[in-house]
């Protein structure tokens, strides 16, 4: 990355920018990924000074001895402007920041705005980036900017969730194409920039061994779960109200399973990528409000509404369980579990293809397992593939035992994945957005959530409770263990 770039982050003293952000530019920093002229900009409204953000931004990284230099080095291209999203005066300072910034280059270089704020805040701030002109970049050489330097066109990021519903991911979409046009929209799930998901394309679309069996005649059922042990971590003011199938199931479950049920890419090109997990997206079957209870499941720990910021009586879900279909000649009438919650056993997020039995034609009596082979993802905290086969266990009588073949990236590579930030980070500084969402894709996934949204407020759907440390309400294994199969 040799382009010069200033990044402003709003709300730069917030949950994401203090847990994942800065600590990923650093880490970029580290590995000489940043060029040499770059400047950060945080953007908030306590009134801070550069150094005393800088001071605050030194406790958001963790960093060993030997790290302090380049700690310092890294402080030294951190900068602070204090400004209320809603009033004008703080833009008015920022533009006089970005001026000077060009100045020490000496050239024009390129902007990027981060929202990082809580998701209540984008109109606003969205507006006054229009008002300011600061969306256009470099008003004045905008023109020639658009056919010759695309570098310097600035980039708006949005993190999710892109709205609370349909309706208000349409009118935020609608807000941030005012502003930019469509290629500096980079809209994150970083779920995307996960290695471990990443490689789930490479998984399927580079061994030929196992597209021919990726489908309704070969697959009997999909899994997935997505498992955190720890609760709110201080973010219920957030997550009240907004609930577990909004925080990761609009956006995170549904790029695993996209993941899964896409068709082949053409190229791996932006669009080449982008449209069959759009069209994997769209190809969900819609629930209808009526059958939400048939097929999804929620639930809240005991123990939710004694957390802080949570407000008294709330029914917010902390958990979800769903049986989804895909409308697609590969997977059509395959199941798909998927299953999130927080307050579970452990941290685990994976996916399971699991293959049909066929093993009990031949060995019935000898330990053909129940379930066929399964061939996992597993995303995190263990990075790596697993693929459940049947062997004879060595003994002179015939007996067949399940057995694992596993793929560790720690074992295989000798290291793990990139951090999913990094990868977003790098990703947006060089203008690439294939794994960023487009805007189609975020609509049918709203579309599907908001049905559910709506089949929960009809009278006589419930909330379920479960105890910490398991894994959801006993509905959640109902679901499942009615068509006969069971979550692994
Ligand atoms: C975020 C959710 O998108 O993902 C959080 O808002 C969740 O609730 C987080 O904790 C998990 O991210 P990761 O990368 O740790 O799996």
């Amino acid at each position: 990355m040799n382009n010069s770039f200033v990044m402003v982050i709003f709300g730069a003293t917030g949950n994401l920018a203090r847990s994942k952000l800065f600590a990923a530019l650093f880490r970029l920093f580290q590995h000489k990924q940043l060029g040499r002229h770059f400047f950060i900009v945080g953007f908030a409204r306590r009134p801070l000074t550069d150094e005393t953000f800088q001071q605050e931004v030194a406790t958001m990284i963790s960093v060993k001895r030997a790290d302090k230099d380049d700690l310092q080095a890294f402080l030294s291209h951190v900068h602070y402007q204090q400004g209320l999203f809603e009033d004008p005066v703080g833009y008015k300072a920022l533009i006089t920041h970005l001026h000077r910034f060009d100045k020490i280059v000496g050239t024009r270089i390129t902007r990027i705005f981060y929202l990082a704020t809580p998701p209540d805040n984008y109109n606003t701030i969205l507006d006054f980036l229009a008002r300011t002109k600061l969306s256009k970049g470099h008003p004045e050489h905008h023109q020639k900017a658009a056919k010759e330097e695309h570098h310097v066109w600035p980039r708006i990021v949005v993190e999710k969730p892109f709205g609370k519903d349909l309706e208000t991911a349409k009118r935020l979409d609608k807000k941030l194409s005012e502003g930019f046009p469509e290629e500096q929209i980079f809209r994150v799930d970083h779920y995307l920039g996960k290695e471990t998901v990443q490689n789930i394309l490479a998984f399927r679309f580079a061994n030929n061994i196992f597209e021919p069996v990726w489908n309704k005649v070969y697959v009997d059922h999909v899994q997935i779960t997505w498992a955190e042990k720890k609760s709110l971590s201080g973010r219920g003011k957030f997550f009240d109200g907004v609930g577990i199938l909004r925080d990761v199931g609009q956006n995170h479950l549904m790029q695993l399973m996209a993941a899964v049920s896409m068709e082949q890419p053409e190229s791996f090109s932006r669009e080449g990528v982008r449209k069959p997990r759009a069209a994997a997206i769209s190809a969900i079957q819609n629930i209808a409000s009526h059958d939400v209870e048939k097929y999804v499941v929620r639930g809240q720990y005991d123990g939710y509404l004694s957390e802080k910021d949570v407000s008294r009586g709330s029914t917010t879900e902390t958990f979800v369980a769903m049986k989804l279909f895909v409308n697609t000649p590969r997977f059509a009438g395959v199941p798909f579990y998927l299953r999130a919650g927080k307050k579970m056993p452990k941290n685990h997020v994976a996916i399971s293809v699991v293959f049909r039995q066929t093993c009990h034609v031949l060995f019935r009596e000898y330990g053909c397992p129940e379930i066929g082979n399964v061939l996992t993802f597993h995303i995190q905290p263990d990075e790596g593939i697993t693929l459940a086969v049947v062997a004879k266990w060595p003994s002179p009588v015939l007996s067949l035992r399940p057995v694992n073949m596993d793929f560790s990236y720690q074992e295989a590579f000798g290291r793990t994945g990139m951090d999913a930030y990094e990868k977003i980070l790098l990703d947006i500084l060089s203008g690439d957005q294939m794994l960023f969402n487009r805007s189609d894709e975020l609509e049918s996934s709203w579309e599907l959530i908001t049905n559910i949204l709506e089949g929960w407020k009809h009278k006589g759907s419930r909330l379920k409770t479960y105890k910490e440390n398991n894994w959801g309400p006993k509905e959640a294994q109902e679901l499942i263990e009615k068509d006969g199969r069971k979550w692994l």
